[in-house]
């Protein structure tokens, strides 16, 4: 089976316009961005990421649960560091010595679409599977939803279609030295590309403050 992100053995590459996309692993601390980016999604955005209707009261109590210490949730900011794809690695119980699986969940706002960040999310959730000793990863979505089923057969994903759900797998091979090199250089370069955002945001501000802010950028 032809399996990209299993069977990489040297550091792969997602790209917009020829950069690697930075995908940072988000902490506790980050809460409030990671709620104001799944309030942003549309009511059909909502029910492609969670499978069914999801009001703002259910998006605000998954929120508080996630457990940063259990799961590993990254995400990918836009120049104003707006969080604005986020991916949610679920580590799923194991029972009775099985081999251990995740689960995948995934959203990019509309405006960031189409420039790879899904597939960077899920490239880095597939990498941190392999090191954290993740034998399988697991996606669960809606059969109808195109965008996902392509990343999905795009990683070489075994999909299973029934009763208008799609559940896709990804066998994972166990971690090697590429790996955890590739985990790390993508974490150093998305700790770097968000301080220089951090720093051109600071400098814009302090330029506004100085000359008044442009009428466009209110
Ligand atoms: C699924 C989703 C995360 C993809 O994010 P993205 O940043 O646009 O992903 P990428 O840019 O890496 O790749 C998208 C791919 O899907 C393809 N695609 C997009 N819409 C498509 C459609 N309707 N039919 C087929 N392919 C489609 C794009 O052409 C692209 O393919 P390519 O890389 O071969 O050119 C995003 O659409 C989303 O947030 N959807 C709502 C939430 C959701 O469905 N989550 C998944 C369930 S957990």
């Amino acid at each position: 089976m032809h399996n990209k992100l299993a069977n990489s053995h040297s550091p792969s590459k997602p790209y917009i316009a020829r950069l690697v996309v930075p995908v940072r692993e988000l902490h506790a601390g980050h809460r409030l961005e990671i709620l104001n980016h799944l309030l942003q999604l549309g009511e059909e955005d909502r029910r492609l990421r969670f499978g069914t209707q999801t009001p703002d009261e259910v998006i605000n109590h998954y929120v508080e649960r996630l457990d940063f210490n259990r799961d590993a949730i990254f995400g990918v900011f836009d120049a104003d560091l707006k969080l604005v794809g986020m991916a949610h690695l679920a580590y799923l119980p194991t029972i009775n010595g099985q081999a251990r699986s995740a689960e995948f969940g995934v959203s990019v706002l509309p405006e960031g679409r189409g420039q790879g960040l899904g597939t960077a999310l899920l490239q880095r959730s597939a990498v941190h599977s392999r090191n954290s000793n993740i034998q399988t990863l697991y996606v669960h979505c809606l059969a109808n939803n195109k965008a996902m089923m392509h990343l999905a057969q795009k990683a070489g994903m075994k999909v299973e279609y029934a009763y208008g759900d799609a559940d896709a797998y990804l066998k994972l091979p166990p971690a090697n030295p590429a790996t955890i090199v590739e985990e790390a250089a993508n974490e150093q370069w998305a700790d770097f590309d968000y301080a220089i955002k951090e720093n051109f945001k600071l400098a814009h501000q302090a330029w506004w403050w100085f000359l008044g802010k442009p009428a466009l950028a209110r």
